[in-house]
């Protein structure tokens, strides 16, 4: 079910036409477990600030709404959430931008507007159940560029 989520996912991206060739061979079942593409346009600079914010920005959030949701503080996940959507792409610089491709920009704009997509469901449904739910499409977002991106050889 998660793979099928997940494939769909990048199929989803890929008819949005902001990404081109992205192949998921989940099931080779040969020799090769990884064949995610290298990343090789990345400079160290933005590698070590992608990283880092991977690490102790989004990861730490996503448990941070997970908590808030567990509680019922709706307030909280929606701000969390908020933060995190839309709202972030004013923030994201455009050098580093600039050295991602048309691909992983198109899986990192899925994943801020499931982040929205959170908010949206904790400020109009109040629902932990539809929350988690929220939760769970938007780490296929994450995992949807893990499968298909890696930074370190
Ligand atoms: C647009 C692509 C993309 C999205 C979306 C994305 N990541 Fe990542 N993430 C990466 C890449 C690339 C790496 C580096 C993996 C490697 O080189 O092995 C990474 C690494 C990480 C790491 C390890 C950091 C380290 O220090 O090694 C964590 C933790 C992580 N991501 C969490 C998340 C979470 C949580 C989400 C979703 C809320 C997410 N990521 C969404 C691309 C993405």
């Amino acid at each position: 079910m998660k793979v099928t989520k997940s494939v769909l996912l990048a199929t989803a991206v890929v008819a949005g036409g902001t990404i081109a060739g992205v192949v998921w061979a989940q099931d080779s079942a040969d020799t090769n477990m990884d064949d995610r593409e290298l990343l090789t346009t990345v400079s160290d600079h933005w590698r070590i600030h992608l990283l880092h914010d991977m690490r102790e920005g989004l990861f730490v959030q996503v448990q941070e709404i997970l908590q808030a949701n567990a509680d019922g503080d709706m307030a909280t996940v929606e701000a969390l959430a908020t933060e995190r959507g839309k709202a972030h792409f004013a923030k994201m610089d455009p050098d580093m931008m600039a050295e991602l491709p048309m691909g992983m920009k198109g899986m990192g704009k899925a994943m801020h507007l499931a982040f929205d997509d959170v908010a949206t469901a904790a400020r109009e449904t109040g629902d932990p159940a539809k929350v988690a739910g929220a939760v769970s499409d938007l780490m296929l977002a994450c995992t949807a560029c893990h499968v298909t991106y890696k930074l370190n050889p």
